[in-house]
């Protein structure tokens, strides 16, 4: 067995020893939507800290633990903050938390994140449905010896965000009067935000929005076969656009006011996902 595969088994069975509860729906909680659990009707809480072998943030306003409960009848598990590729963690325990949810039964992950926007017409504040990605960026996270036990070695990428799904989460934002951006998203690295010709040049590749995570997780989840949606919220426009310097502070302090959409549009089209499970 693949030391990447096992390491996930013995966090399986960590978890399973403190709760059999079992998710539905995945929910990755990006900058922005950390105090989501309020959507919530939680079961149980399990820090990252209490799972042997589970990639912890180093991030502030990363401060990790699962949300384990129910929105409507759907239940669901909430990762409260996220590790990123950039904190040193080999990429196969980035996607650590992702494979887990799927192996505690979740048959979709909804991704949210914090992003800078590329795209011209975007403004800071609004929310834009991740309807393609580029992953070019960023490390594979299949690289490495196939987990045949999670999917086949070359996995089709033609349709990584679930059409159905990106159908629910527009006509849930018009339903609820909040305007949604489309388009593509970009993970590269960082930590350091883009130079203004890495941002001209994303622009020219036909990105929309560029960050530091999703897209290894949304690899990760494709290659196990369940149903995956996004949506970034735009917290800055990227380096170069304006004449501010970027920073983590403008960030979290963007992300936050676009917060209460954010909620609403996440919570809303999860009481809508009830038709996609099984
Ligand atoms: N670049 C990369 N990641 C980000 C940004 C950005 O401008 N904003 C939020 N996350």
């Amino acid at each position: 067995m693949s030391e990447v595969y096992e390491k996930l088994l013995n966090c399986l069975a960590c978890v399973r020893k403190k709760t059999d509860f079992v998710p539905k729906a995945a929910i990755v909680l990006g900058s922005g939507l950390g105090d989501y659990a309020e959507a919530v009707r939680v079961e149980y809480e399990l820090p990252y800290g209490e799972i042997e072998g589970f990639p912890v943030s180093t991030v502030p306003g990363h401060a990790g633990k699962f949300i384990f409960g129910f929105i409507d009848d759907i239940p669901v598990v909430c990762m409260k903050g996220r590790v990123h590729y950039y904190e040193g963690y080999p990429v196969s325990d980035v996607v650590l938390p992702t494979r887990l949810m799927k192996l505690m039964g979740a048959q979709i992950l909804f991704l949210t994140n914090a992003a800078g926007g590329v795209n011209t017409s975007f403004h800071a504040g609004d929310l834009m449905l991740i309807r393609d990605h580029i992953s070019v960026f960023a490390p594979n996270p299949l690289i490495g010896a196939n987990i045949d036990e999670l999917g086949v070695r070359f996995p089709d990428m033609s349709t990584i965000y679930d059409r159905k799904l990106q159908q629910l989460i527009r006509g849930t934002a018009r339903e609820n009067g909040i305007y949604l951006q489309e388009g593509v998203y970009a993970q590269l690295t960082g930590p350091s935000f883009e130079s203004p010709a890495e941002i001209r040049m994303m622009r020219t590749l036909g990105c929309d929005a560029v960050g530091m995570s999703t897209v290894v997780e949304a690899i990760a989840a494709n290659h196990m076969g369940m149903k995956v949606c996004g949506i970034s919220c735009i917290s800055n426009l990227a380096a170069g656009m304006t004449d501010n310097p970027l920073t983590h502070e403008e960030v979290q302090e963007a992300a936050d006011m676009a917060a209460p959409n954010f909620k609403k549009l996440v919570t809303e089209s999860v009481k809508g996902m009830k038709q996609f499970i099984v």
